[in-house]
């Protein structure tokens, strides 16, 4: 069953309520929050959301992507969220096993990002030790960049070589009712969506055109 995660980096959260109740009227499986810490990217989000407030306001559970350089100390933030997942990059982080060790000892499902430039080959030897693998589809930052169209020879060849290992496959970035079948062909388990969803002025039709083809 795909599951579908809504980055809300580009909701508006001055009406944060009425974002969050549209999400919930809706087959949404998580809510993806974007960790951004001003150097492993430009932008910073670490202020942007409140995981208290709006974990009162629904029943689904976070989707973390830490954006961040070295982020074992950091990961203490989130974990108290009890969220489905945390997902770490590859790149930046002198102590990956120690960050998905810290996770896992929490029975958080551990990810680990790939930038558009990393190759699935680097992450081969940590493919046992982790649930699921984010497949970058744009280079991290920022919301509403175009999707890379390569991502898709990446996560079929992703998905061919998961086969021994039962790890889930979710592509963050520009994901969209123009990629997402192709998508969902090659292997996706997780669509993370943001701005195609978050703007759009029918939710369930976005979501059907997204899912149903
Ligand atoms: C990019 C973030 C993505 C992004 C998704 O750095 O990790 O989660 O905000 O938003 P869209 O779907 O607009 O690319
Ligand atoms: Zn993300």
């Amino acid at each position: 069953m795909t599951k579908l995660s809504i980055s809300i980096l580009d909701c508006d959260f001055a009406n944060i309520k009425s974002e969050i109740n549209k999400i919930n009227n809706n087959k949404i499986d998580l809510i993806h929050i974007d960790i951004m810490d001003g150097k492993f990217v430009y932008n910073n989000t670490e202020e942007l959301f409140d995981l208290n407030k709006i974990s009162v306001l629904t029943n689904l559970k976070y989707d973390i992507h830490l954006m961040v350089n070295d982020p074992l100390d950091k990961i203490d933030d989130y974990i108290k969220h009890n969220p489905e997942i945390i997902t770490i990059h590859f790149e930046n982080n002198s102590n990956l096993m120690g960050c998905i060790n810290k996770i896992k000892k929490h029975k958080i499902n551990v990810g680990v990002a790939i930038n558009p430039d990393t190759k699935i080959s680097e992450i081969y030897d940590i493919l046992d030790e982790i649930d699921l693998v984010l497949v970058m589809s744009v280079n991290p930052g920022q919301g509403g960049q175009k999707f890379i169209i390569n991502t898709v020879d990446k996560v079929k060849a992703l998905n061919e070589r998961k086969c021994k290992n039962n790890i889930l496959i979710s592509v963050d970035g520009g994901v969209n009712n123009t990629n997402s079948k192709e998508l969902l062909n090659a292997g996706a388990d997780i669509l993370v969506s943001g701005s195609y969803l978050v703007k759009s002025k029918n939710l369930n039709n976005s979501i059907k055109s997204l899912l149903n083809h």
